[in-house]
């Protein structure tokens, strides 16, 4: 069975000391939550991943390094492993913060830094090159959605961007469906859209990699989750967590996210 994950992408958001109360209480919470529980149901918590803006990344990870309930990873990365590119990070410098996750091709650096499928490849190598476990983004704008094009849309940046790996790499790659429409609007895909799309990424892996690869691998919903809608989306057969912007700035609303994801 696949464990859920649960992320929570800050993007922009947060003082330093914001960033450190927020971990500070979430860590209270969990470990709280923890004390109290079975330890079967402890066993049943979702994985949690955190991204901070990098600047806070080592900070953020500190707060967590021993008790292990969270991880932390980045929200971009560049694709050399270091050289003169003025004001970007390497995979490897985020490695070396503690962090083990990345943000692959988020709509917003898609959107606003014209990231293509290309540059994201690139981005992937060098994340898989130091061992990070990307998270690669994909979904559809509203347009697309009202033409009918979303899967093909989804399945252009898929194929493109992703699907130059092997079978053994692919399976280290969580994907997250986020339709950009329902991103920080207040608008969530139903709980059917979500699956529908789900299930056919599922499908596109199961017909390049094989079922039992294709079952493997996390895909995570994101755009406007919060703690009322996360049980009914996360129900979804190949919903298997989700991204999470807004509602991850607030400890107890992320928590309930987080357990509505409880296996
Ligand atoms: P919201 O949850 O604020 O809609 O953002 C989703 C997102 O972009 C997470 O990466």
């Amino acid at each position: 069975m696949r464990k859920k994950i649960v992320a929570g992408n800050w993007k922009m958001n947060l003082s330093l000391d914001e960033a450190l109360a927020l971990s500070n209480e979430l860590k209270v919470i969990i470990n709280h939550h923890n004390k109290q529980a079975h330890s079967r149901d402890v066993s049943r918590l979702p994985e949690v991943v955190l991204f901070p803006p990098y600047v806070y990344l080592t900070k953020v990870h500190d707060v967590f390094v021993h008790d292990g309930s969270i991880s932390v990873g980045a929200q971009n990365c560049h694709h050399a492993d270091k050289g003169a590119f003025t004001g970007e990070v390497a995979a490897s410098m985020i490695r070396s913060t503690g962090a083990t996750h990345v943000l692959i091709g988020h709509s917003e650096r898609r959107t606003y830094f014209n990231e293509d499928d290309a540059l994201l490849s690139q981005k992937l190598k060098g994340a898989l090159g130091q061992g990070l476990v990307p998270i690669y983004c994909c979904g559809e704008s509203l347009e697309d959605r009202e033409s009918n094009t979303f899967k093909q849309i989804v399945t252009d940046q898929l194929v493109k961007g992703l699907f130059w790996l092997d079978k053994d790499t692919i399976k280290s790659v969580v994907i997250a469906y986020e339709p950009v429409w329902a991103i920080g609007t207040g608008l969530t895909a139903t709980a059917e859209q979500a699956q529908e799309m789900h299930q056919h990424i599922r499908q596109l892996l199961s017909e390049k990699y094989g079922h039992d690869t294709a079952e493997q691998i996390r895909i995570l919903y994101g755009g406007s989750c919060n703690a009322k809608n996360a049980a009914e989306l996360f129900a979804g057969k190949d919903v298997d967590g989700g991204l999470i912007g807004g509602a991850s700035l607030k400890a107890h609303d992320f928590f309930g996210i987080i357990s509505s994801a409880c296996s």
